[in-house]
């Protein structure tokens, strides 16, 4: 099977908007892990705009030479667009340290608490002022739960127009997750089965094998709920479930998900869990409730997908480390075969990305039976980028598609909602069941919700 994928639009003959951009928590992990090699790689391509300024933004005054120094081995002229300022984005008048560009992106890549007032000072500091020269790109967590993201918001409204802000989520980033919409809506072959007339179920995993890996402060506050449903699982459904956009481009994609998402809701059967070892990992409380792990199931209530559950299950120290959609088929009307399984479309988005489509064909031989033959296309993701760098090089274009919007934001943190909440007068059992490491959860209870069908 090969997929041709349409490309958008021919970004190379557009005259990219950015002159400059200033990435302020210059000194942290995500700066010098995912962001200026971003950055390196599109140089490298030649896809920054020429005479593109890249200025680092801290509080310590460690000088340009030493943050240079601090980010790695890179090439002299790449190194020679770069520069550092210290400033405190808590402070007004520090901004006024910033290069003056005539296109600027600022990335918050700093601690969420701190992004109200950053984007307060940002504007009131005048560097926020026009609307088509200036954006922010915030990196999740976008709130903290329903209330916070609606305060949040509230903040971003009043200084901000939607066109200026860039919310990342770096599933949105990642060419196999792109390609859902791709698949679904570059040919006619899978658009009519989808639907709750030929779909019975849907499976969506994203399971991983690694625990906390050193960032048990953030993750003891945030748990999985916050970590990986909320945002990049609710992406994933919007992206297999919104209808067809009617053009591609961020308004109507991101109409879509909005769409759908206001018409999801969680199903009853929530189950929490925590892998064993997690109360001895060192930042985390030893008396912590943090779910590490979630499973259960989320419904649509709308005409394409009434009835139908979509189950999703996410966590930490699992067995296996897999993104994965699973679309069951329901079974044809009349059994006509011996050994008939109901057909599968599997969507592995990592890794060793492909698409599975699982039909029954004759057995070989004299008799009348069926068996199960899987037609796979491996997806090429060896040639893909990294996230960040597809999604800086959006932002610098100053394409919003694959940014979330303030609406999907508030709609993810509504149906969530339930899950987050702490006590015992919550609508569901919010206390974590224990579960062994390596384990797909706490079977006992998760084996109840359906007959999974555990990636291998
Ligand atoms: C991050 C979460 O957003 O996504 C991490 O904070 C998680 O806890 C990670 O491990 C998973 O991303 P990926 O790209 O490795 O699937």
């Amino acid at each position: 099977m090969k997929i041709t994928i349409m490309k958008q639009k021919n970004t190379m003959e557009m005259e990219p908007l950015t002159r400059g951009i200033v990435l302020f928590g210059a000194t942290g992990d995500l700066c010098k892990r995912k962001l200026i090699p971003a950055l390196h790689k599109l140089w490298e391509k030649d896809l920054l705009p020429k005479g593109f300024i890249i200025t680092g933004a801290a509080r310590r005054d460690i000088g340009v030479d030493a943050w240079k120094k601090s980010l790695g081995e890179y090439p002299e002229e790449f190194l020679h667009q770069l520069d550092y300022v210290s400033c405190d984005l808590s402070s007004q008048e520090s901004l006024n340290k910033l290069p003056e560009t005539d296109d600027t992106t600022y990335f918050l890549s700093v601690p969420p608490e701190r992004y109200e007032w950053a984007i307060i000072n940002l504007k009131q500091g005048g560097l926020l002022d026009d609307s088509e020269t200036s954006r922010v790109v915030i990196e999740k967590p976008f709130g903290y739960d329903l209330k916070s993201a609606d305060h949040l918001q509230s903040v971003v409204e009043r200084h901000l127009r939607e066109k200026q802000v860039y919310r990342i989520d770096h599933y949105l980033g990642k060419d196999t997750v792109n390609n859902i919409l791709a698949t679904r809506f570059g040919n006619v072959l899978l658009e009519p089965l989808w639907n709750r007339e030929y779909i019975e179920e849907i499976q969506i995993f994203a399971t991983e094998t690694i625990g906390c890996e050193g960032r048990s402060q953030y993750y003891d506050g945030a748990g999985v709920v916050r970590d990986m449903l909320q945002n990049h699982m609710l992406q994933i459904i919007a992206l297999i479930a919104m209808e067809a956009p009617c053009r591609m481009d961020a308004k109507e994609i991101r109409r879509e998900k909005v769409k759908v998402l206001s018409a999801t809701h969680l199903g009853e059967d929530m189950i929490l869990g925590q892998y064993e070892t997690y109360r001895d990992e060192e930042g985390v409380d030893p008396d912590s409730h943090t779910p590490t792990y979630v499973a259960g199931s989320l419904f649509i209530d709308n005409w394409r997908w009434k009835g139908v559950p979509f189950r999703f299950m996410t966590g930490k120290k699992m067995p296996y480390q897999c993104v994965e959609v699973i679309v069951k088929l329901k079974a044809p009307p009349l059994g006509l075969f011996e050994g008939e399984t109901p057909g599968r479309i599997v969507m592995r988005l990592q890794p060793h990305a492909h698409l599975d489509i699982q039909i029954d064909v004759k057995s070989p031989g004299l008799g009348d039976s069926v068996e199960l033959a899987t037609l796979t296309h491996r997806y090429p993701d060896w040639l893909g980028v990294d996230g960040y760098e597809k999604l800086l090089y959006d932002a610098i274009e100053g394409d919003q598609s694959h940014f979330v919007h303030s609406e999907e934001v508030i709609e993810s943190w509504r149906i969530v909602d339930d899950l987050l909440c702490t006590g015992d007068s919550c609508p569901i059992r919010t206390t974590p069941y224990i579960h062994e490491v390596g384990s797909w959860g706490p079977r006992n209870e998760t084996d109840s919700i359906t007959n999974w069908d555990y990636p291998e």
